[in-house]
């Protein structure tokens, strides 16, 4: 080889050599995180937590690295926060957010009124609506009362909606008290703290549509009758093969809620894979898991996006649906998937 070529192949490697030098120590000096990223984007990032996880530090290092929001998964259910009249086991919320108090993320209440996880002593027996009220009213104050200075948004009715847009029915508190258990709740969450954000939530009324058409009206007319209010949160348990409503859809929604004067979070997104898991359905979910948070970036409105865990070593998805898989952004072993990836070049290229 002669001296010139054998120059300019020792300046070409000492220049790849270099460039790879710049990349790697810009890694180094400033890591990325989902968390760095979203806040630089003004939105908070969130996971849905069980707090007997916490204090596995494979789990709650990447939790207070990745994550700016907490929601306790079950941990404030009425069934497991309240077994017995009156007696109320507040060990695992306290925990989870005493985590998120000393790791300064914001925390998500999920959910005080809903008509599932209710406790064996309140569906075993029938009640009269004065007494039902009672038991709601003084649910909503305790709970609400306990955490008014960590909790910063609560889902306040969960799920209160049938498909097709109107009142769900076959509804615990629907059947007990009536439509109007949904304005009761929200005026007595705001009085207990009236600096809470409150929030009704729902799933498959993402995009547009019957449901989310019962939404718009009901949220509308609740605002329109003085009762607080002050977001929506989009489930978004959506999949691959699976329930997947359009970006311009979405984005649609978010549009008009937001017109009401309303915030938005996603509040539950986790994407299911159909099994066995392929490298073509890991990138499908990466682009679906991008694409979802590129709709909530566009809208000034959605101030949150959050997801139901962030491990596939823990998500209900395989438990109580075992046809569908590994929806969440790390896999069994905490390795970050490509849908990781997809949320961190979006929330950089946006
Ligand atoms: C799920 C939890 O993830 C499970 O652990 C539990 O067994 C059932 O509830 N919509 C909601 C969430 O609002 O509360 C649900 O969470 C998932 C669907």
């Amino acid at each position: 080889m002669n001296k010139a070529i054998k120059d300019l192949t020792a300046i070409s490697i000492i220049g790849i050599a270099m460039i790879l030098a710049i990349i790697l120590g810009r890694q180094l000096i400033y890591p990325r995180t989902l968390r760095m990223l979203a806040d630089q984007k003004n939105i908070l990032i969130g996971a849905a937590v069980n707090g007997w996880l916490l204090s596995d530090p494979d789990y709650s290092v990447i939790l207070a690295n990745e994550f700016s929001l907490i929601t306790p998964e079950n941990a404030l259910k009425f069934g497991p926060l309240c077994p017995e009249p009156g007696v109320y086991l507040f060990d695992e919320a306290d925990a989870i957010i005493a985590f998120a108090n000393s790791h300064q993320m914001f925390v998500r209440g999920h959910t005080l009124v809903w008509t599932n996880q209710l406790p064996d002593w309140l569906t075993s027996r029938e009640w009269t609506r004065d007494e039902l009220l009672e038991i709601l009213y003084r649910h909503i104050t305790t709970v609400v009362g306990r955490y008014q200075d960590s909790v910063y948004a609560w889902d306040v009715v969960n799920e209160a909606l049938a498909n097709d847009g109107t009142i769900a029915l076959d509804n615990f508190w629907m059947k007990g008290i009536g439509p109007d258990y949904i304005e009761l709740a929200f005026r007595w969450a705001h009085a207990t703290d009236p600096n809470a954000l409150l929030f009704y939530n729902d799933s498959f009324a993402e995009g547009m549509g019957e449901k989310s058409n019962g939404i718009y009206a009901m949220v509308a007319d609740l605002l329109e009758r003085g009762v607080p209010i002050h977001g929506v949160g989009l489930e978004m348990h959506v999949g691959v093969d699976y329930w997947l409503p359009p970006y311009s859809e979405i984005s649609a929604n978010i549009h008009r809620l937001s017109d009401l004067g309303l915030q938005v979070h996603i509040t539950e997104l986790d994407v299911r894979l159909p099994t066995p898991i392929t490298k073509e359905y890991l990138e499908q979910q990466a682009t679906i898991y991008g694409g979802m948070l590129s709709v909530c970036l566009e809208q000034p409105a959605c101030t949150a996006f959050g997801m139901w865990g962030f491990t596939d070593a823990h998500s209900w998805i395989p438990y109580i649906y075992p046809e569908w898989t590994a929806p969440l952004i790390f896999d069994e072993v905490y390795k970050p998937k490509p849908a990781y990836w997809a949320l961190i070049e979006t929330l950089e290229s946006k």
